[in-house]
């Protein structure tokens, strides 16, 4: 049976049934290929890709040209898989119309279902002008990786009553400002527990705990294609790494000693009539 696709009304009844919402990343067509023929809801083209596909240190460096690039890569890819745009660093911060120019660029360039910005209280006059342009938003809450440096590294967030205290307030403003789900990243399990019960919309955790409704990682973290730096909440599935270099290190081996290409992979010809022809 072919996927349906997600929506947002569809979301928010998973909630209300229990029903876990799930969403990975991606940033390139063949992943999300992959994705869209798995029962995954939603891809997140997270700003992510600065460090997992460009190689960059953090997310900071990543471009609105880089984000759109990725995201119209991934939309052909997974037709039937709810599609969540990134914004990048300096996308939105600006001012309310700078948010709301570039949210649009993400949905009519990118072809995104929706935006995702980082932000609580102090980002709900901007997610009410991108909800009110009629962008769906996703908020991001909790350990938000474009202000790392502001947040003294990349730390679990709300472990005192005091900052637990924000986030929760942060969750209250963005839902009262029109975000359709909000992500809670590196929380205490309890405090998102207390949001997750308390939010009319979904919440999807990465390190915020199994309360969450629903969940989200990154797509090189759960393959075990990215070691660089791997935090305590990343669960591999697989060592798509290993496999990858035995698969390389196969291919060298083979032509080196010429067992690749053999007879089943080259195009057949009569070498004699050929030396005739061309007298060599
Ligand atoms: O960019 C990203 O991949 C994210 C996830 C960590 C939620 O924002």
């Amino acid at each position: 049976m072919a996927k349906v696709k997600a929506t947002i009304p569809g979301l928010l009844k998973a909630k209300k049934e229990g029903q876990k919402i799930r969403m990975v990343t991606a940033y390139d067509y063949p992943t999300a290929a992959i994705i869209d023929q798995t029962e995954i809801e939603l891809i997140l083209v997270g700003d992510s890709l600065g460090m997992v596909m460009l190689g960059y240190e953090g997310t900071v460096p990543v471009t609105m040209d880089e984000m759109i690039h990725h995201t119209k890569a991934v939309v052909r890819g997974a037709r039937n898989t709810f599609i969540v745009g990134d914004l990048p660093f300096m996308s939105y911060n600006v001012s309310v119309e700078q948010a709301v120019t570039n949210a649009g660029r993400i949905m009519k360039e990118g072809g995104a279902d929706c935006v995702k910005l980082e932000g609580g209280l102090d980002f709900a006059d901007t997610v009410r002008a991108i909800v009110r342009a009629g962008i769906p938003v996703m908020g991001h809450i909790g350990l938000t990786p474009q202000t790392a440096s502001a947040l003294g590294g990349f730390k679990v967030q709300g472990k005192d009553m005091e900052s637990a205290r924000q986030i929760y307030e942060d969750a209250l403003a963005l839902e009262e400002a029109g975000a359709f789900a909000l992500v809670l990243e590196a929380i205490p399990a309890p405090l998102a527990k207390i949001i997750t019960e308390k939010l009319h919309i979904p919440t999807i955790g990465i390190g915020a705990g199994v309360h969450c409704d629903g969940q989200v990682l990154v797509l090189h973290d759960l393959l075990g294609l990215f070691d660089r730096f791997v935090p305590k909440f990343v669960k591999r599935y697989a060592k798509m790494d290993d496999s990858i270099r035995e698969a390389l290190n196969t291919y060298a081996a083979e032509v080196a000693s010429q067992v690749f290409p053999g007879p089943e992979h080259s195009f057949s010809g009569n070498e004699d009539e050929l030396r005739k022809y061309l007298k060599v």
